[in-house]
């Protein structure tokens, strides 16, 4: 079954949204494998987000994802990646549709309130970069049959 990494940001935490992020995760039908409240230490912020490292914005991208506690998350489901990304909406929240995450909560590229993996790669890249194997819960969803 797949997997994805999603992180509430700084911003996110700030603004009380954990609930509100977890909540429509679940709601969907996704299962939360593993969670956790963390500081990103500025060597992790900095690997996490590699790809980005000759761009512009890099300094202040690390400087924001480590101002503040995040809350790190694990989601298992059918297409978890892609679904998880477009219940994100797009990366500038001016670009995000309405009912989608960014689009309902956020304005500006900087602060956008959440980080989901864009690929099955970044995916298991991510999860392994913030869990430990046994972090991961394994666990059936005894009353779940209506949603998958
Ligand atoms: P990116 O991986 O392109 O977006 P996403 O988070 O949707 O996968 O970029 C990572 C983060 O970098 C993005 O969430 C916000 C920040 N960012 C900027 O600050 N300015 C920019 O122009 C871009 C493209 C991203
Ligand atoms: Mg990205």
């Amino acid at each position: 079954m797949e997997q994805t990494f999603l992180m509430v940001k700084p911003d996110g935490v700030q603004r009380n949204l954990i609930g509100e992020i977890v909540s429509r995760f679940e709601k969907k039908g996704f299962q939360l494998k593993g969670a956790k409240l963390m500081s990103i230490p500025t060597e992790l912020a900095e690997e996490h987000y590699g790809e980005h490292k000759e761009r512009p914005f890099f300094g202040e991208l690390v400087d924001f994802i480590t101002s503040g506690p995040v809350f790190a998350m694990v989601w298992e489901g059918e297409n978890v990646i892609a679904t998880a990304r477009q219940m994100m909406g797009a990366t500038n929240p001016k670009d995000a549709v309405p009912g989608s995450i960014r689009g309902d909560f956020a304005v500006t590229v900087g602060k956008n309130v959440i980080h989901g993996s864009d690929s099955k790669e970044s995916a298991e890249r991510e999860i392994g970069l913030f869990f430990k194997e046994e972090q991961i819960v394994e666990y059936k969803k005894l009353i779940n049959d209506w949603s998958n």
